[in-house]
């Protein structure tokens, strides 16, 4: 991209100018490289993995990254003690020309800190960074009341734009939890296999849940998030509701009031408020365990090729939950030099498996990022893969649709993706135009036509994800909106009904550095 381009230059120039400088931690344009990401800044944070980003802004260049327990009085014990695994993803071939590397604690503690050292291709070490205190495991409870100030959380980032708007409806003095809850029993508890939802309740940071419905595996998630918040931080007093299946639940049809329903997908037509989705959580708090496909693994793998050297081809693949998915087929089988989709698994349509199948295997999700085009085509509501598919290199068409996540009100037509109409009706004149050249298509102006520009604009695409869709920021939607939320609640105490169920308390957890440590509450 020209405009990196010259900053590599004038990056250079400064380089040049400081030459002789000394290799400090803090300096970092004096290395050419410039270390940024909350595993580095500050390792006493606790994730679940730990990550920071190296971008290269010189000839200078990190090839080795070591990550280790620092050694204290009693060496034998230190190294029993801390365990690290640590992960480089190289993207060094992509726009932003960096290495991601992520820590994951294996032991509960490492009791002396860590030390963490980049190297270049000579074995010289270019930067270091070391921590004086003890760091902790996920596994832990470490309470700090500045930890979202520490995770550098932006309380005034346009992302919670969504979140204002969603908290809107129950800004106002009618709001009444228990009424609330009331209406959710009784409009959708009686249909046990249709929905399901949790009335959450947390009181003086411990977590208890009623879940009704018969399929409930899913408040695992929101389970597992709230219990890493609390054992990160103190969660204000205060109760919610939470839908675990696919449709946002909120309406007022039928002259019913809306209810503040905590939903991984919105509609337009519907009140709930959207949190991150279930699959970028999880991605977010398995990372570097049992999830094998997450946003940092993908920004970072050599998935594919440069965009110029990409297949010239729309790329896709999943279940058949919607009848658009059908039709992105049938296309496909009408225009395979344009199109490449077909259906993983047959469920909801299997009378059509004559016309639209057969059924392919599996492909590695990141083997889609050799193709130029991907498409997120909703499913049953929003599809979720659409973060993991901002992450990688192809450029992303969008039918129009009244579902969202949480950060669709941030992207721009042009500028993050290509938007295409809700029927897939332009679909194909786009796809001409992408591959071929302007004149196939009405919005020829609009549009992107070279690889250059196409490029520029999965570059944007990509900014977006490090902006808004990294771990801490998935950690800090769920941090403000709990909090912002229960600011609206009225005064009163919150009632634990013999009911609910005891998911979360500080002893739940098996380690405790708190205990352990002088300063408690501080890091
Ligand atoms: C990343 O890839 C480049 C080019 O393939 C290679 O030169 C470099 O050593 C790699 N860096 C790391 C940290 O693996
Ligand atoms: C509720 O409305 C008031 C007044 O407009 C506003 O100051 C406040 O930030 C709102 N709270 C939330 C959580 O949206």
């Amino acid at each position: 991209m020209q405009t990196n381009y010259f900053y590599r230059i004038y990056l250079l120039l400064v380089i040049f100018v400081n030459a002789g400088a000394t290799v400090d931690s803090n300096e970092q344009s004096n290395v050419g490289v410039k270390v940024f990401g909350p595993g580095w800044d500050n390792p006493q944070l606790i994730f679940p993995s730990r990550y920071f980003f190296v971008q290269h802004f010189s000839d200078k260049r990190v090839v080795r990254v070591e990550i280790e327990g620092k050694v204290g009085e009693n060496v034998a014990a230190n190294r029993k003690d801390c365990r690290i695994w640590t992960q480089v993803f190289n993207e060094t071939n992509f726009d932003f020309d960096m290495i991601i590397v992520r820590y994951k604690l294996m032991s509960d503690r490492c009791s002396n800190g860590v030390i963490i050292k980049l190297f270049d291709a000579n074995n010289e070490l270019l930067m270091k960074k070391e921590t004086s205190t003890a760091i902790y495991a996920e596994e832990c409870v470490c309470h700090n009341l500045r930890w979202n100030e520490l995770m550098n959380c932006d309380q005034n980032s346009e992302i919670y734009n969504q979140l204002f708007a969603d908290l809107r409806t129950f800004n106002n003095s009618k709001f009444n939890f228990e009424n609330s809850l009331e209406e959710m029993k009784r409009r959708y508890a009686p249909y046990t296999k249709s929905y399901s939802f949790c009335h959450y309740a947390i009181v003086n940071n411990e977590i208890y849940r009623k879940c009704y419905g018969e399929y409930v595996g899913f408040a695992q998630f929101m389970d597992d998030m709230l219990i890493s918040l609390a054992s990160k931080t103190r969660l204000p007093n205060t109760q919610l509701i939470v839908n675990l299946g696919d449709w946002p639940l909120s309406d007022t049809r039928r002259g019913s009031i809306a209810m503040p329903v905590f939903s991984w997908c919105g509609s337009d037509e519907t009140f709930d408020i959207v949190l991150p989705t279930y699959e970028i959580t999880e991605s977010v708090l398995n990372m570097q365990g049992r999830v094998s496909l997450d946003i940092l693994s993908i920004f970072g793998r050599q998935n594919g090729l440069p965009f110029n050297k990409k297949t010239s081809k729309l790329f896709w693949r999943g279940r058949d939950s919607n009848r658009l998915r059908l039709k992105l087929v049938d296309l496909s089988k009408k225009h395979p030099k344009l199109i490449d989709a077909a259906l993983t698994n047959f469920f909801f349509f299997r009378d059509e498996i004559e016309k639209y199948g057969p059924s392919v295997s599996y492909t590695s999700f990141t083997d889609f990022f050799n193709y130029k085009y991907q498409i997120n085509v909703d499913g049953t509501v929003a599809a979720y893969r659409m973060p993991m598919l901002m992450a990688g290199t192809s450029l992303l068409l969008k039918p129009v649709s009244k579902y969202y996540e949480h950060f669709y009100h941030l992207l721009r037509k042009n500028v993050h993706y290509i938007l295409v109409d809700q029927e897939l009706d332009e679909l194909l004149p786009i796809l001409r135009h992408l591959i071929r050249g302007k004149q196939y298509s009405a919005k020829k102006d609009e549009l992107p036509a070279s690889d250059e520009e196409q490029a520029a604009i999965v570059h944007n695409m990509r900014k977006f994800v490090l902006k808004y869709l990294l771990p801490s920021h998935i950690y800090c939607y769920y941090h403000k909106a709990i909090v912002e939320y229960s600011s609206l609640l009225k005064d009163g105490e919150i009632k634990v009904s013999k009911e609910m169920q005891l998911v979360y308390t500080a002893k739940s957890k098996k380690c405790n550095c708190n205990k352990n440590d002088a300063n408690k509450d501080e890091l």
